[in-house]
């Protein structure tokens, strides 16, 4: 059920170019005048600069620049995505929040948003550097009926989403390297944490974890990762709005995971494949035993990376790591 508030803040937003009276709001709304003169006062106070005129009525002037639920789900025209939202100003990890509303039923398409985390977890049980206001750290929790080894497929379903937003939206050309880290000029800029819950062979939640690096600038990154590291703000020149990079996502994730539903990995895959880092090319990989250089040439069905083997036949690979960069500046996918 939506809220007063919120039905409050869409009735302004709709009508953002004129004044719509005291009298209308209350009908709308269904409760009395001075109860909506208290909900512009709250709305005040959460940064939204509102007009009042006497005998015109009000109307929204500026929405605020603080992340709220509110802020987040105006504008946001999505069918189940976003629909509830969890918004903390600080937390340790919005993955460890949403395992939390799983467990208490929170429905499928909850998205859980943090400006600050403490304890921001990357994969591999690395650290994931989430400063204040800086980047979107959020988790988008999904129900999916889905056979459990196809879930490798939603990870990389989220890395073409985000992909494919930052080249509409900033006009830059981004890679994806695999499985996961989303490059602009060879740095990353975002990484995916994907967690589940399963029993035995049935998913009972799965927790796409995002992290993006958006406004930050080189000295803001810990010397460790700043020279692997960047923002979308680094690499554009310009400080980007939050609210709306993070509904471009959640449109488009939520645009192609009903497509996924529908018909199936093969167009995710040839997606991905078009932003694939390195794809084409040699790349080095080294197991536990040995090391080579082989072609990289995608990804299976199940996430797989596809190399050629030494026969010049196809290979899975899934773990090992791969070097992607030439020594000196080496980077590690597992
Ligand atoms: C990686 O590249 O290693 C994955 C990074 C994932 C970071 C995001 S930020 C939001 C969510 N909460 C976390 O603690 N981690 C993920």
């Amino acid at each position: 059920m939506q809220s007063t508030r919120n039905k409050l803040i869409e009735l302004l937003a709709k009508n953002q170019h004129e004044y719509i009276s005291g009298q209308e709001l209350s009908e709308q709304l269904q409760v009395s005048r001075s109860a909506v003169w208290k909900h512009m006062k709250q709305l005040e106070k959460d940064g939204y600069r509102i007009e009042g005129v006497s005998n015109k009525g009000y109307r929204i002037l500026t929405f605020p620049q603080k992340i709220s639920e509110n802020t987040l789900q105006w504008g946001l025209d999505t069918k189940w995505i976003g629909k509830s939202i969890i918004h903390r100003q600080i937390t340790s990890s919005t993955q460890d929040v949403a395992h939390q509303a799983a467990i208490d039923g929170a429905p499928h398409g909850t998205v859980i948003i943090a400006d600050e985390q403490t304890s921001g977890k990357g994969r591999m049980q690395r650290q994931w550097f989430s400063a204040a206001n800086k980047g979107i750290w959020m988790s988008i929790l999904l129900r999916p009926q889905i056979p459990l080894q196809t879930s490798p497929q939603l990870t990389l379903l989220c890395g073409t989403v985000l992909a494919a937003t930052f080249e509409k939206e900033l006009n830059v050309r981004p890679f994806i390297k695999w499985p996961n880290d989303i490059l602009i000029n060879e740095k990353k800029v975002a990484g995916i944490l994907t967690e589940m819950q399963a029993e035995q062979d049935r998913i009972q939640y799965v927790v796409v974890g995002i992290g993006i690096n958006v406004n930050q600038e080189k000295k803001d990154f810990p010397e460790e990762i700043a020279q692997k590291a960047s923002s979308l703000k680094m690499e554009t020149g310009t400080s980007l709005d939050l609210h709306k990079m993070i509904q471009e996502i959640l449109k488009r994730f939520e645009k192609m995971y009903d497509q996924y539903m529908q018909a199936g990995f093969a167009f995710v895959k040839a997606l991905w494949e078009g932003f694939g880092f390195k794809i084409g090319k040699d790349i080095i990989v080294r197991t536990m035993n040995n090391e080579r250089k082989t072609a990289f040439l995608g990804i299976a069905e199940d996430g797989a990376l596809l190399v050629k083997n030494d026969q010049g036949e196809k290979e899975k690979l899934y773990a090992g790591e791969i070097e992607w960069f030439k020594k000196g500046g080496v980077m590690h996918a597992w």
